[in-house]
């Protein structure tokens, strides 16, 4: 047996308070429009992931959750995979051009790859399984790679494996501005504030369901930028307007503008996607009694005191701060009492934190 370069990265999931929802261009994965969210603590939902590399492997492999998948049957699996080890190739390139002499050069751009992930939540039931994923994916591609690109720019290769998975590169609060650029290259997510900007912010977790959705995500957002109408006038005028306010309510710690334009985003969402044809409903009753429930425990505190919103599945996740979060967490356990909930307690000052460990 040769050698054996090895690294394991853990990532988190995201959240969107602004949904992405369609794409401009499918193969590169450019989205329609710019989106914003809320990285959650890994102590609860990640992936984990460990990447292997020897001269020794004679083809790529990959096992998710325990079951090896074909590497090849996914293009956006080989997508992330060969930019990654193009940027390797690069680096390696440069070394030899900097005098490394070429037998110092570790050619792990031409190894061959084994990978194994998990996902210690349900994968494919609307928890964002698609972005802790890649992110952690390409995460573990560059620590593998002693990759020097920016968290951005890593963040382009995580979206050509799934778009969402771009903003889980960071913590915090991170926008995914879409760009204009056929290629791409202005796709990307960046940071609007650190986790640390606003402790009191908490995120509960209700799972309705951890079934695998009916319809993934990739297929529904591209049946309703084909059929739906509702969907222009959002890219078009909505969102933008949207986005903009939204960074302002972080840069100012305002929850009530923070949770009525999350509700509102949401909201829309599931609108769009049920003008969809044929229409597509990712909600079920359990979901809309618990964004039911929200609305009358803000009406009780005369304040918008809690926020709901649902990705492509009927799973809540509430967004309030601190002071409310424990009065809320009461509530659902007491009307939700057979539900199966997760309680982030706490957020994290680094929430997407890298184990290296790359062993000769
Ligand atoms: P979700 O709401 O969970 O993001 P999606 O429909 O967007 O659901 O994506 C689910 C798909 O993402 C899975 O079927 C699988 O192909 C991919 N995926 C999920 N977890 C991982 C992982 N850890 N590594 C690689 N791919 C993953
Ligand atoms: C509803 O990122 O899972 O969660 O790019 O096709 O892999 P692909 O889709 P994905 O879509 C996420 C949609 C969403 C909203 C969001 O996360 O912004
Ligand atoms: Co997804």
């Amino acid at each position: 047996m040769g050698k054996v370069y090895e690294a394991t990265v853990t990532a988190p999931v995201n959240i969107a308070v602004i949904k992405y929802w369609g794409k401009r261009d499918s193969a590169l994965i450019l989205p329609t429009n710019s989106s914003l969210s809320v990285t959650l603590s890994q102590d609860h939902l990640s992936t984990r992931t460990t990447i292997r590399a020897s001269p020794d492997f004679t083809i790529d492999r990959l096992w998710l959750n325990g079951v090896e998948e074909d590497i090849n049957a996914s293009k956006r699996l080989v997508n992330s995979i060969t930019t990654a080890r193009k940027l390797r190739e690069a680096l390696e390139e440069k070394q030899k051009q900097d005098g490394i002499p070429a037998e110092s050069v570790v050619p792990l751009s031409q190894w061959k790859i084994h990978v194994c992930s998990e996902n210690n939540f349900p994968t494919a039931a609307g928890l964002a399984s698609s972005a802790s994923g890649y992110a952690a994916l390409v995460s573990a591609l560059g620590t593998l790679y002693e990759l020097p690109q920016t968290t951005s720019e890593l963040s382009r290769v995580a979206r050509v494996g799934s778009g969402s998975a771009c903003r889980s590169m960071f913590g915090g609060f991170v926008a995914w501005q879409a760009g204009i650029a056929d290629d791409g290259h202005d796709s990307l997510a960046v940071q609007v504030a650190d986790r640390q900007h606003w402790p009191e912010l908490q995120a509960l977790i209700l799972v309705a369901s951890d079934k695998k959705k009916a319809v993934s995500s990739t297929a529904g957002m591209q049946t309703t930028v084909e059929t739906s109408s509702l969907f222009a006038e959002r890219v078009r005028t909505v969102v933008p307007q949207r986005m903009e306010a939204m960074k302002e309510a972080i840069a100012k710690r305002d929850f009530e503008t923070f949770a009525e334009i999350t509700m509102r985003d949401s909201n829309q969402f599931h609108a769009v996607c049920l003008d969809t044809y044929p229409p597509i409903s990712y909600m079920n009753d359990t979901s809309r009694a618990v964004a039911g429930l929200v609305h009358a425990f803000n009406s009780a505190r005369g304040r918008t005191a809690a926020a709901y919103t649902y990705d492509a599945g009927p799973n809540a996740v509430i967004y309030a701060l601190k002071s409310d979060m424990r009065d809320l967490v009461e509530l659902f356990t007491y009307c939700f009492p057979r539900e199966d909930s997760i309680l982030p307690d706490a957020f994290y000052p680094d929430p997407f934190s890298i184990f290296d460990s790359p062993e000769q």
